[in-house]
């Protein structure tokens, strides 16, 4: 049978990861697909790096925008990343009439509404395995293999550059910074580790799940993003005393008035699995209605893992390029104009527990008055750690946890034990998950 053509944009780690294992599982890809896949073309800045990945039988241009509008080309493999070529390349792609398998959870989480419209009106796919949780098929899973359900949540560690952090945090005790440091010279972290450490990448995967998970358009605008760079290893250690991991979760919730989606660090009991999952690797815990709880766990990067979910999209778009468009898959799970318009919840109404950590004066009263401060906005306390003064201080570390509450009530309460005499500096506060139904 006619192979399907397949033009590379950008040869890098995952896209040499892709041409390796399509090249060495051809035979097999083959029979699953139903037709061989072939890279007929390669583009990349590297043209000369290009060339001796992928020998002499397939073009190596740095030009991209020559492999879009290249009529040979069935299927555009998009690995460019970023906002700005990568969107203008993937809307020529679909123009010209090409599917589009593509690992930017970037594009997708900020123009992914207008992405899927031009590939709706084109009958053309846009597939995305790849851009969450790399080699975990999760978006498989969300639209598919869970189909049956009303998905109540999900929660994910969906990067793992973080999660590496915190695990060197919790076994060595060292500093975010230091642990940092490190990873970047071991190459674990980038050089520029903003969009990891700051929730960001974490945030893009989120919202990309929230849409397929209730079937709502793509509102990375409206997460709440909150990184792991101002974790202090202190809290890392109360929790554990408390039973607790913190872990940076990508959370996404229904709630009768709206979807809550957010990206935290989070405490999860440590009798979860997903609080024991270490290193880089990433998991997303999933709750449907009539499964229950289902959790995905594997490698969130790296290029054989990541070629993993890229190519079973190629072999996805091979098998359905012939099938009548409105019988496909849905980009978004639901049918396009199925969408629901359930709003994203703004910060303050999220309801969670939290973990409040305070320096406080060694005196009568002061945990009276942070007890009644917490009373009379209705938050009720769960646990409570406090620490003996050093020697020849008079201050100590109080630790709260709450029930379950509403943010903008807890804020409220941070607000007043901050201004109280007998507590000295900001109150650490950070969200708890029981994750558990
Ligand atoms: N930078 C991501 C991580 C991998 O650390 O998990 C790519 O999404």
């Amino acid at each position: 049978m006619k192979p399907i053509n397949v033009g590379l944009l950008g040869i890098g780690t995952v896209g040499g990861g892709t041409h390796a294992v399509l090249t060495r599982n051809q035979e097999e890809i083959t029979r699953r697909a139903g037709r061989p896949i072939h890279i007929v073309a390669v583009a990349d800045r590297h043209v000369e790096r290009a060339r001796e990945l992928v020998g002499a039988d397939v073009k190596v241009t740095d030009d991209a925008f020559s492999l879009v509008d290249d009529p040979n080309i069935d299927i555009i493999v998009e690995l460019i990343g970023g906002y700005t070529t990568a969107l203008d390349l993937v809307l020529r792609a679909i123009d010209n009439g090409k599917h589009v398998v593509t690992a930017n959870k970037a594009l997708l989480a900020v123009h992914g509404n207008e992405i899927f419209a031009a590939a709706q009106k084109k009958g053309v796919m846009v597939a995305f395995e790849a851009a969450v949780a790399g080699g975990i098929p999760i978006i498989k899973a969300l639209r598919e293999g869970l189909s049956a359900n009303r998905i109540q949540w999900l929660a994910g560690i969906i990067n793992g550059t973080t999660n590496f952090i915190l695990s060197e945090m919790r076994d060595k005790g060292l500093s975010f910074t230091s642990v940092l440091h490190e990873a970047q010279r071991l190459g674990y972290a980038e050089a520029d580790p903003t969009f990891d450490i700051e929730g960001i990448d974490a945030a893009h995967k989120a919202t990309l799940m929230a849409s397929i998970a209730f079937g709502i358009p793509v509102q990375f605008d409206k997460a709440h993003v909150e990184g792991i760079n101002k974790l202090d290893a202190i809290d890392i250690g109360y929790a554990e005393q408390l039973g607790y991991r913190i872990k940076l979760l990508g959370i996404a919730k229904r709630q009768a008035n709206g979807v809550e989606l957010r990206v935290h660090p989070t405490l999860v009991p440590s009798k979860r699995l997903i609080a024991n999952v270490e290193g880089a690797m990433n998991a997303v815990l999933v709750w449907g209605d009539a499964v229950g709880a289902t959790l995905y766990y594997g490698k969130g990067a790296g290029a054989e893992p990541t070629a993993s979910a890229v190519i079973a999209d190629l072999v996805d778009v091979t098998r359905l390029a012939t099938a009548d468009p409105k019988n496909r898959v849905p980009h978004l799970a639901f049918q396009p104009d199925q969408l629901s318009d359930l709003p994203v919840l703004p910060m303050s109404e999220v309801e969670t527990a939290a973990y409040l950590r305070m320096r406080a004066l060694d005196k009568p009263g002061v945990l009276a008055d942070v007890t009644r401060i917490l009373a009379d906005l209705n938050i009720s306390i769960d646990a409570m750690i406090q620490k003996e003064p050093a020697e020849g201080e008079d201050q100590a570390d109080v630790v709260l946890l709450t029930h379950v509450a509403r943010e903008k009530d807890i804020n409220a309460a941070i607000h007043k034990i901050e201004a109280l005499e007998s507590i000295h500096g900001k109150v650490t506060r950070i969200r708890m998950e029981a994750l558990n139904g």
